[in-house]
């Protein structure tokens, strides 16, 4: 009885390797394990088998009709899921009898610009990092020596959410988190979205995209700050553009500078890109406040750094001559198809 059942079993093995469709299966199930099938028929030989020899016979003849049911039902999903690819594969999703070109997408100018700049830093040894778009006012403000009240604070109007986080002003906001991961020495780019409460024009948006950038070593000064913005920018714009440094207030950093671009809307002449002053503001940056280095577990004895918060958005009207920011967030297919090969 055993060998019978061994054989039973080998038997079906051979038959269902060939089975390619669910009817066949059914026929071999009925085959097999039907009423009138192989395993009833092995059932009813028990009676022959000599009493001491009956239990491991039983055994055997289950143990098989297991294995049938469970190959059964596995060849069942099987056939069931290459059924319904062919039926896919099969079934055109497109309008075979419309001819013509299939119209591709395109990266959208921030895509384009933010891998750009991203290459650029790159290149020179800096790590690009990601961080999320709702923060806390801590990372966003206290960790960046803005305590709360500080009238620092109403240089950027934000959008607070209802469990007290906030939607991240600007990309500055991780730069505690940075530190914290990387410790020094350390060399790391972070782009993102931005959110501010702001009204819209030509140039402002209220939501818009930085790039953060900070370089912490020995001896880090204005002079090597000066020598990667320079780089960055002539880099992307493949020539020397016009910029001026002045300036600038910003609680974290000290100094602080603004970098502004002469706008290469006009030419210098003024206009609504750049609010008719001919220049516009690009990239603040300065060296790293040493109490934002301390929030970051920083030695401020042994090192130094700088920071910058490139405008990103901006930076893209200036590359590809787009005249008002609005269009950027516009949704303008048409507007960006041009981009494609850039
Ligand atoms: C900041 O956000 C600082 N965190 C930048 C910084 C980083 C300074 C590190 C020093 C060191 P500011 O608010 O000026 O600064 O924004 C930086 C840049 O983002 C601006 O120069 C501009 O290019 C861009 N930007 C700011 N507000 C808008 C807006 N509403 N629409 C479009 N771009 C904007």
């Amino acid at each position: 009885m055993i060998e019978k059942t061994t054989e039973l079993k080998k038997q079906f093995e051979d038959k269902i390797a060939k089975i390619k469709a669910t009817t066949d299966l059914e026929q071999l199930k009925v085959e097999f394990l039907g009423k009138k099938g192989l395993i009833t028929s092995l059932m009813q030989g028990l009676k022959d088998v000599a009493n001491d020899k009956k239990r491991e016979a039983g055994l055997a003849i289950n143990s098989v009709k297991q294995f049938i049911e469970n190959s059964i039902e596995h060849k069942k999903e099987d056939l069931a899921k290459l059924e319904w690819d062919l039926k896919i594969n099969s079934t055109p999703s497109y309008d075979e009898s419309l001819c013509c070109s299939v119209e591709h997408g395109t990266f959208h100018p921030i895509t384009l610009i933010q891998r750009e700049v991203e290459k650029v830093f790159e290149t020179m040894g800096f790590a690009i990092e990601n961080y999320s778009e709702i923060v806390d006012d801590y990372h966003c403000f206290e960790a960046l020596n803005i305590p709360k009240h500080h009238p620092a604070r109403d240089m950027q109007d934000t959008y607070y959410l209802s469990t007290g986080q906030l939607l991240k002003t600007h990309t500055s906001a991780a730069q505690n988190h940075i530190m914290r991961k990387y410790g020094a020495p350390c060399r790391a780019i972070f782009p993102g979205r931005c959110f501010r409460n702001e009204a819209i024009d030509a140039c402002h948006e209220n939501t818009f995209f930085q790039m953060e950038g900070i370089m912490i070593d020995e001896n880090i000064s204005i002079a090597n700050l000066i020598y990667f913005m320079k780089t960055m920018l002539s880099e992307v714009f493949g020539q020397e553009v016009e910029v001026r440094l002045r300036p600038g207030f910003f609680p974290f950093v000290e100094p602080g500078f603004e970098l502004d671009i002469k706008c290469l809307i006009c030419g210098g002449k003024g206009c609504p890109s750049c609010k008719d002053s001919g220049w516009l503001e690009l990239c603040p940056c300065g060296m790293i406040h040493p109490k934002v280095l301390e929030y970051g577990g920083i030695d401020t004895e042994k090192y130094t750094g700088f920071a910058f918060g490139l405008g990103l958005t901006r930076l893209a009207m200036m590359k590809y001559g787009i005249k008002d920011i609005r269009t950027l967030n516009s949704g303008n297919l048409k507007a960006f198809s041009q981009f494609t090969n850039q």
